[in-house]
């Protein structure tokens, strides 16, 4: 069983700041490596600040954006001008603002067919990294107040996935409400060489506590879920979701 680093911090940007860091210390050692750094990117609105981060100097020109390739862990089934869209916010916040190829940025298509735009998704990672081995470099991922991660929520069957690497699912209860979603399924994510999820604010306590230190049932805290058979993973809070005064 891995050991995750646990880092507490004062505030919600000081975690953007923590993962910034650790975005371009991946970056240069994927780069380093194998020529090519492979981020997952997560909805919501935590990541927004770290996207801030990178989009700015001196973020933006440490990293070279030609060589960097983004995913998305996961995606809501609505157009991708859309309120709802995670591609939209990634685009506003990050991929409009730095020099990135369009065609280095894998999207979920969130305007089609949910079931054929799930296979698409999964295909294209298949014929990116192959059906086992290490996938991504980087994947980053938030923890819903009901233990969700990516759009691997409570009871779905999305959790029961054990070969494909991205699947479409109806879910009754999601932070948009009923709707499809199509998220990487928990074997993929375990081939990250890193998995990082970024925590912030009071309303993540108990969800953070029972995932990091209660029973395992990932049925019902899928968050759970996430431990990378090779990789690391990575936590990243800060004082409000850990639960603490001060650190
Ligand atoms: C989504 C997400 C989801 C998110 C968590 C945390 O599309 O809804 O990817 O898994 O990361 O719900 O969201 P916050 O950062 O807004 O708390």
């Amino acid at each position: 069983m891995i050991t995750p680093e646990i880092k507490v911090v004062p505030t919600p940007t000081a975690i953007a700041e923590e993962a910034a860091e650790r975005f371009v210390e991946a970056y240069r050692i994927g780069v380093d490596e194998r020529g090519t750094f492979s981020v997952a990117l997560s909805g919501g609105s935590t990541p927004k600040a770290l996207h801030a981060l990178l989009a700015a100097e001196p973020y933006r020109s440490r990293i070279d954006w030609t060589k960097v390739r983004v995913f998305f862990g996961d995606e809501r089934c609505v157009p991708p001008d859309h309120a709802d869209s995670n591609f939209r916010m990634a685009r506003e916040t990050l991929l409009s603002k730095v020099p990135i190829p369009l065609d280095n940025v894998y999207r979920m298509v969130g305007e089609i067919d949910p079931a054929e735009a799930g296979t698409r998704y999964d295909q294209e990672l298949i014929d990116l990294f192959g059906h086992a081995g290490l996938g991504l470099d980087l994947c980053l991922l938030g923890l819903g107040d009901d233990g969700h991660t990516a759009s691997l929520f409570p009871h779905t069957s999305s959790l029961q996935e054990t070969t494909k690497l991205a699947v479409a699912h109806y879910v009754e209860k999601s932070t948009t409400g009923k709707s499809w979603r199509i998220t990487l399924t928990a074997p993929f994510i375990n081939r990250s060489r890193q998995a990082m999820f970024l925590v912030a604010g009071a309303g993540k306590t108990k969800a953070l506590a029972t995932v990091l230190e209660g029973e395992r049932n990932p049925k019902q805290f899928p968050a759970q879920l996430v431990l990378p058979t090779e990789g690391k993973l990575t936590w990243l809070i800060d004082v409000a979701a850990a639960g603490m005064d001060a650190v």
